[in-house]
């Protein structure tokens, strides 16, 4: 039975887990607004403003939804949607299993393509489920960054393999990617991929984003058991119809959202992504030299890294005193598996390499490497 804990006052901390990360000051000072009515124009700038930055920034033609929720919302509507029976799931870690248990409870027909955690999706097995299939599988999903593993898998390729085969959609998540981690979605037969914006987006956590295909879109036309909620047509529609949102959305968090994504888009894609790339090979290079990464060799995130702790470190140890000594915190390995086995370092959104090195060199002193 859990007992209440009361809420109490507690030191800022500085994130480095793969999400929430840190936000900057403006962006939550954004937040501290008086409230106004989601069907009043103002709403409607403010919806539309999102959406369009958001297209530049990710540099698409396709549609975007911007929901009140998080990114597990769209794993679940994009089954509902797109998905009459069968389901080909790529699986190499926990939220890759994540999308195999929601399109199980949504009863879809689901086949999975399994990986051991810590290797990363091939095309080419990709190719050999779809060519057995007879065409069969509505659609094919695949996680961009599995934040469990730190394995970054190649969508592109995937994805110019699903383009193949037109009557398959192709679904990513890419939480804890998109934002820091670039992906030219027109390009590589991407129908659907969504995030969550306390990811690299390094916004405070609330909503969730989804780009969404034509071909989506009217895929979802021939349905009647699609999400109301996570409706592709319903958002779009009203998006058409209004610049609005279909029902109320986190006023604060699309406040704090405006504020930030001017700021990526004055960034550019180039340059964040360019800076996820830095941050993402300083600590690789810290990693091997203390540890190993776990993630099958050159399939490494650029947002997560996830470090097998090769010197039997005491993780939750080491964890709870650079928490304590420093102020700052990272993430033991995903689930009781690979809890001590290995650890995790977000290194995405607003961090540098500058900030990365402070949290590097904490754990150097704390675990004595
Ligand atoms: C790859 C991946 N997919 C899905 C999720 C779930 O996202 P949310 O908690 O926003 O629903 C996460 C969360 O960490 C993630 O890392």
């Amino acid at each position: 039975m859990t007992e209440k804990h009361e809420y109490g006052e507690y030191p800022d901390k500085t994130l480095y887990i793969p999400g929430p990360t840190e936000v900057r000051e403006e962006v939550i000072a954004e937040m501290a607004q008086p409230m106004f009515g989601h069907r009043m124009d103002r709403m409607t700038d403010l919806y539309t403003t999102v959406v369009e930055d958001t297209k530049e920034f990710l540099g698409t033609d396709n549609d975007v939804i911007v929901l009140t929720g998080s990114g597990t919302e769209f794993m679940e509507s994009s089954m509902l949607n797109l998905v009459d029976e069968s389901v080909l799931v790529t699986t190499c870690g926990s939220f890759s299993e994540r999308q195999a248990n929601v399109a199980e409870r949504l009863g879809k027909d689901v086949d999975t393509l399994e990986y051991e955690w810590g290797r990363a999706v091939k095309p080419e097995d990709v190719r050999e489920a779809l060519e057995g299939s007879d065409g069969e599988y509505d659609a094919v999903t695949c996680v961009m960054n599995e934040s469990s593993t730190g394995v970054r898998n190649p969508i592109e390729e995937i994805g110019d393999v699903v383009a193949d085969y037109p009557e398959t959609y192709f679904v990513v998540d890419a939480v804890s990617a998109l934002g820091g981690d670039y992906v030219d979605i027109d390009s590589h037969g991407i129908d659907v991929i969504f995030t969550s914006v306390q990811k690299a987006f390094a916004m405070p956590p609330g909503l969730a984003v989804c780009v969404v295909s034509d071909e989506a879109y009217e895929r979802e036309v021939d349905k009647d058991s699609a999400s109301w909620y996570g409706g592709f047509q319903r958002s779009l529609d009203y998006y058409d119809r209004k610049g609005q949102t279909h029902s109320t959305p986190a006023i604060p968090v699309m406040l704090a959202y405006r504020k930030q994504m001017k700021h990526m888009l004055d960034e550019g894609h180039d340059a964040r992504d360019e800076r996820h790339r830095e941050m993402a090979d300083y600590t690789r290079e810290w990693a091997r030299e203390h540890f190993e990464m776990f993630p099958e060799e050159g399939y490494e995130s650029r947002t997560v890294s996830c470090i097998e702790n090769t010197r039997g470190i005491d993780v939750a140890a080491t964890i709870e005193a650079v928490s304590e000594e420093y102020d700052m915190v990272f993430a033991n390995g995903y689930g009781s598996d690979l809890g001590e086995e290995t650890f995790r370092i977000g290194h995405m959104g607003e961090h540098d390499v500058e900030s990365v090195r402070a949290l590097t060199d904490a754990i150097e002193d704390v675990a004595d490497l």
